[in-house]
């Protein structure tokens, strides 16, 4: 499907998903929104790929969710809005194939919400990350207040929606905001080749990794126990355990086939 605000690009079985709107630094008008909504839909369905980097056209990764959109809407308009953005970003977070987001330049309110939404982030030393939202008078709608806690503690989150402030890379390391941080020219290659590094991996097992954390992180330690166990038995009925296990015997890399 050809889009407006993003590009979708894939070579080596890796999709590179850019949000393209470069003279508004990316900013997340519904359209965008809605774009990527489909671009997850076609990625998580289309054999050829085995995974995606999300990034940003020009300095900026997501500056934000459209604030001239934002600036007029009503009570309910709002609410649709937030629960439309959520749901994408649910859907990119639950995507069985690994996203990654390689964080080029801002990383605002919705820019930060959507590399939370993605598996892993990688920074440049050049990005920035915040939610500033408080700033404009209103709190994150795309999940910033709940999977920011969730990955650097409730302290930190608290202070970085209160105050609004912008991070820097160093400091989104720091407090485990992001995974690593690069130097700028070196993004997209550390970027590919972590991804090289998980596509080199049983599918099928890979798969079963996301959805044990992102389902099990909202279970109870003994459902969440109980949803590993069941995975780890699923994988025990596929040829692609059996290669793995057999490729380490004999001393070979795996050939995976995702069954
Ligand atoms: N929504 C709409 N437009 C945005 C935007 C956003 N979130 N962020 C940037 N833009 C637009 C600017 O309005 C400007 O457009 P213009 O050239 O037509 O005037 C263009 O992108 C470039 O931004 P500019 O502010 O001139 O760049 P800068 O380098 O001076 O500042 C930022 C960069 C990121 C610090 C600044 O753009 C900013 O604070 N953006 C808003 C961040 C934010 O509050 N995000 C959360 C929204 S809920």
């Amino acid at each position: 499907m050809p889009f407006k605000f993003l590009t979708l690009e894939v070579a080596d079985r890796v999709a590179t998903l850019t949000v393209n709107r470069p003279d508004k630094l990316n900013a997340l008008n519904d359209a965008t929104i809605a774009e990527l909504g489909h671009a997850i839909d076609e990625i998580r369905v289309d054999d050829s790929i085995g995974g995606v980097i999300v990034t940003g056209a020009g300095r900026a990764f997501v500056a934000g969710a459209d604030i001239s959109e934002l600036s007029s809407q009503t009570p309910v308009l709002a609410k649709a809005r937030s629960r439309a953005g959520q749901d994408v970003f649910r859907r990119i977070e639950t995507c069985p194939k690994p996203v990654i987001a390689a964080v080029n330049g801002f990383a605002l309110g919705g820019g930060c919400e959507l590399a939370m939404a993605c598996h892993i982030r990688i920074a440049s030393d050049v990005a920035k990350f915040g939610q500033p939202e408080s700033k404009l008078g209103i709190l994150p709608g795309y999940g910033g207040s709940q999977r920011l806690p969730r990955l650097v503690g409730k302290g930190r989150a608290m202070q970085l929606l209160m105050t609004g402030e912008t991070i820097d890379a160093a400091e989104a390391y720091r407090i485990g905001l992001v995974n690593r941080v690069t130097p700028a020219a070196e993004l997209m290659n550390v970027a590919r080749e972590m991804m090289k590094t998980i596509l080199a991996n049983g599918p099928l097992a890979i798969a079963l990794c996301i959805e044990a954390i992102e389902r099990g992180l909202e279970m109870s330690l003994d459902e969440g126990l109980i949803l590993e166990a069941n995975h780890f038995g699923l994988l025990a009925a596929t040829d692609d355990m059996r290669e793995g296990m057999s490729a380490f015997l004999e001393k070979r890399a795996p050939a995976f086939k995702g069954r």
